[in-house]
């Protein structure tokens, strides 16, 4: 087989002789053109194996020389070089069948290995370019946490569909690259709403494992992926069903199902963690799905209080969703039971539980000190009657001052409904007004009310 041929299209000469030097050093034979109209001709003529592209050009952009190589020349691979200035182009090139993408500036590592790729797969079975991700990999971000100006340090990605065949996920911008926020505020009027980064590059940024500096020392996840997507799938099936359940806006509904999603595959992407989240689902039906409803209502109240952040949010759904995790250690037949069933004796056991589990999550984690002391703190009630360790107000963290109120209500919520009582989100909704003045957080009771009746 003889010398692969690359035809690089751009306008902007010092990076077409840089991007053809390049290409040249790499083994190939190469012919670099200014614009489309030029590269038309050069396809007839020279007969490339593969065309690299930018997508913004003076006159004829990528997108129209993508739409002529699809119509006339179908078999010829063609990747896009993009920005993120191009974000919008990048969603229209992969639907029209655009092999790959470069986000500028890349490496010469990155464009041999893409290269490879396509000129590989064009040989064996097209089409190129249609290689699906797992989806659980990537989480999924509001594009409003951009609009506040913070740099993610993460990649950042679009996702193409159909979902039923996978998605393929695209990079548009680098980490740490500065992203300009017109271009953010363009995408938002044009109603795109979420951009995603890879679950692990996001773990970092979240601060949930601050102990966890070197990502070299991450653990590997030895389970397999089926296992994890098992676990993903149950859970985000249970997010789901809980979400039906309240009187909130669509708003609310995408927003926290999409934190908790992310919420949900960081989580289940660390060996640790994905142990804790495993051994929940194993302890009880009941605990599980009492735990999504606490992350639930925790991430609403936190939204509501203005924790806007993503990282922050995501921060309060994991310490909501394992703050009932010392419930393991209790004897079988204690964890489902209610308190108002107890003995003297069962009660002294079950008041353990925050202990317990602040000491399985510091010892077994690398979750952050905070998440540790929300999980200990999260029975503790401002007038100092809660357990273990009858604090006040001001000594009991913030975040378990949110799980508190989101786990009265849960409580109270859960017993409504199994014993079939009417209305079991208005008398949850009072059973938390009614301990506002004494034993909850009045900010975090008034955020939630204000979610359930729609004034959030
Ligand atoms: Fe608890
Ligand atoms: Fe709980």
């Amino acid at each position: 087989m003889g010398t692969k041929k690359i035809l690089i299209v751009d306008d902007d000469q010092d990076f077409r002789e840089i991007v053809g030097a390049c290409v040249k050093k790499m083994g190939y034979d190469m012919l670099a053109v200014n614009g489309v109209a030029q590269a038309k001709q050069g396809i007839g003529l020279f007969e490339p194996h593969l065309i690299l592209t930018d997508t913004q050009m003076p006159e004829e952009t990528g997108i129209d020389l993508l739409k002529h190589v699809k119509a006339n020349h179908p078999e010829t691979p063609i990747i896009l070089m993009t920005g993120f200035s191009d974000l919008l182009d990048s969603f229209k090139a992969a639907e029209l069948g655009a092999s790959a993408f470069l986000a500028k500036p890349f490496r010469d590592t990155e464009l041999q290995e893409v290269l490879e790729r396509i000129l590989s797969s064009s040989e064996k079975t097209p089409p190129a370019g249609e290689t699906f991700t797992d989806d659980n990999d990537y989480c999924q971000i509001a594009i409003d946490d951009f609009v506040s100006g913070r740099n993610l340090q993460c990649s950042i990605f679009i996702r193409i569909g159909p979902a039923d065949k996978g998605f393929r996920y695209i990079k548009v911008a680098h980490a740490g690259e500065d992203i300009a926020m017109d271009r953010i505020h363009v995408y938002k009027q044009k109603g795109l709403m979420h951009l995603h980064v890879r679950v692990e590059d996001f773990r970092a940024y979240i601060g949930l494992m601050e102990r966890l500096v070197n990502a070299a020392q991450k653990p590997q996840l030895k389970v397999s992926a089926d296992k994890r997507a098992k676990l993903v799938s149950h859970t985000l099936s249970l997010i789901n069903q809980e979400l039906m359940d309240l009187p909130i806006s669509d708003e609310s509904f995408d927003h926290v199902n999409s934190i908790l999603s992310a919420t949900v595959k960081l989580v289940t992407s660390d060996e640790d963690s994905f142990e804790l989240l495993k051994s929940l689902e194993n302890l009880s039906e009941q605990v599980f799905s009492h735990s999504v409803a606490v992350s639930i209502y925790s991430t609403l109240i936190a939204k509501a209080m203005d924790w806007s952040s993503t990282a922050i949010q995501m921060k309060v759904a994991t310490a909501a969703l394992i703050h009932d995790i010392g419930k393991r250690q209790l004897p079988p037949d204690l964890v489902d039971k209610r308190r108002s069933k107890m003995t003297a004796e069962e009660l002294r056991l079950y008041e353990t539980h925050p202990q317990r589990g602040f000491e399985i999550v510091s010892d077994n984690t690398r979750y952050s000190p905070e998440v540790c002391q929300a999980i200990l703190h999260h029975h503790e009630r401002m007038n100092g009657s809660g357990f273990p360790n009858h604090l006040m107000s001001s000594k009991i963290i913030r975040l378990a001052n949110i799980i508190a109120v989101a786990d009265e209500f849960a409580h109270e919520f859960e017993k409504c409904k199994s014993d079939k009582q009417e209305f079991p989100v208005v008398r949850a909704t009072q059973h938390i007004i009614s301990m506002k003045s004494d034993r909850l957080y009045a900010p975090a009771v008034d955020a939630l009310v204000d979610v359930l009746t729609n004034k959030k």
